[in-house]
């Protein structure tokens, strides 16, 4: 009796199975990467970025606005920036840094906290050292920073070029950013200067009012680990990967370290033999 009703049953739980794989495979890309996030919108979302649980590496969360197309990156205080562009290889991103909040007043939008940009340090996101950061109308206690405050300083170019509300200005600093001390944090304490202004890739050779197109904070990322797993089933490389006790964590964790022969590659976000072969795969 038992055997009878399995047996009818068999057909459906064939179909489901078949089913299944299909769609495992559709989910999966070509060479069994982790699994990068779908697209936001009409922007792609390459890994490890993750706009959603189950998808890149949750380390390297971003916001799809839904509807807008738009990925934002959420900093600490309840800030949030508008992601302008993604470079996956040079493992970068620039965000729109906060606009000023009208047209004639000097002052950069910012949190109750206070202005500038804090990125959360236990997170591997930092500021890059690509950015010229131009702190605008400050106060003369900034003139005991080691920032270059001088009347020759780029910030004074810049404002008078972009005809900004910020100009004429009393005292301005440049700083290029990506030392200790910025890596995580643009400082523009509201009591020491009222707006902030950052450039990435900024060549001062070329005409102020230019610049503008340069507007936007460059942060770059540390290159993701293999992802991590509890059991082999959670390892989506499959035969390339082995769920087990990661060494540079002395066991503590278990990640989906590459067989033998193959090697982890932070930018595919995969088990790869090597670019060498990925190529030959990409051109026949
Ligand atoms: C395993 O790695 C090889 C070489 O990179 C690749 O061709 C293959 O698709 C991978 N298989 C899985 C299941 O990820
Ligand atoms: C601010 O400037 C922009 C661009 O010049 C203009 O489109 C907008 O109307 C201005 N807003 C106000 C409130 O003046
Ligand atoms: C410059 O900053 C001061 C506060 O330090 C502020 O009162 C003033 O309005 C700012 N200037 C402009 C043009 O917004
Ligand atoms: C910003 O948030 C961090 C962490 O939540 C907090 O420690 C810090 O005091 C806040 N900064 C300000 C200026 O409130
Ligand atoms: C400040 O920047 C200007 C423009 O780049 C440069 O000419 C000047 O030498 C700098 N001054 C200091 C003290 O670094
Ligand atoms: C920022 O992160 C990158 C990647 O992890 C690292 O190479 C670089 O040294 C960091 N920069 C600073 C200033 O900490």
């Amino acid at each position: 009796m038992a055997s009878a009703q399995f047996s009818r049953r068999l057909p459906l739980f064939f179909f489901f199975e078949v089913a299944a794989v299909a769609v495992l495979a559709a989910l999966l890309p070509l060479g069994g990467h982790a699994r990068a996030c779908p697209p936001c919108g009409s922007t792609a979302v390459p890994y490890p970025l993750s706009t959603a649980d189950g998808c890149g590496d949750p380390a390297y969360k971003v916001r799809c606005a839904a509807g807008a197309s738009t990925l934002f990156f959420d900093a600490l205080n309840g800030t949030s920036y508008p992601i302008t562009s993604i470079s996956p290889a040079a493992q970068r991103l620039v965000v729109a840094p906060a606009p000023l909040v009208s047209n004639d007043s000097c002052v950069s939008v910012g949190a109750p906290a206070g202005r500038g940009v804090q990125l959360d340090p236990t997170l591997p996101f930092n500021v890059s050292s690509s950015n010229t950061i131009m702190l605008l109308n400050c106060t003369a206690a900034l003139l005991r920073s080691p920032l270059n405050c001088s009347s020759t300083s780029l910030c004074h170019a810049y404002a008078d070029a972009a005809r900004s509300p910020c100009a004429p200005l009393p005292l301005c600093c440049t700083f290029v950013a990506g030392g200790s001390s910025t890596s995580h944090r643009i400082r523009a304490s509201p009591e020491l200067c009222s707006a902030y202004a950052s450039f990435v890739d900024l060549d001062p050779a070329q005409p102020p009012a230019t610049w503008g197109g340069r507007l936007g904070l460059e942060l770059q990322w540390a290159a993701p680990r293999e992802p991590l797993c509890q059991t082999q089933a959670d390892c989506e490389d499959g035969a390339n990967a082995t769920c087990a006790g990661d060494p540079a964590a002395a066991g503590a964790v278990r990640r989906c370290l590459c067989v033998p022969g193959l090697a982890w590659d932070p930018v595919a976000g995969a088990c790869q033999q090597s670019t060498l072969s990925m190529n030959h795969l990409a051109i026949y």
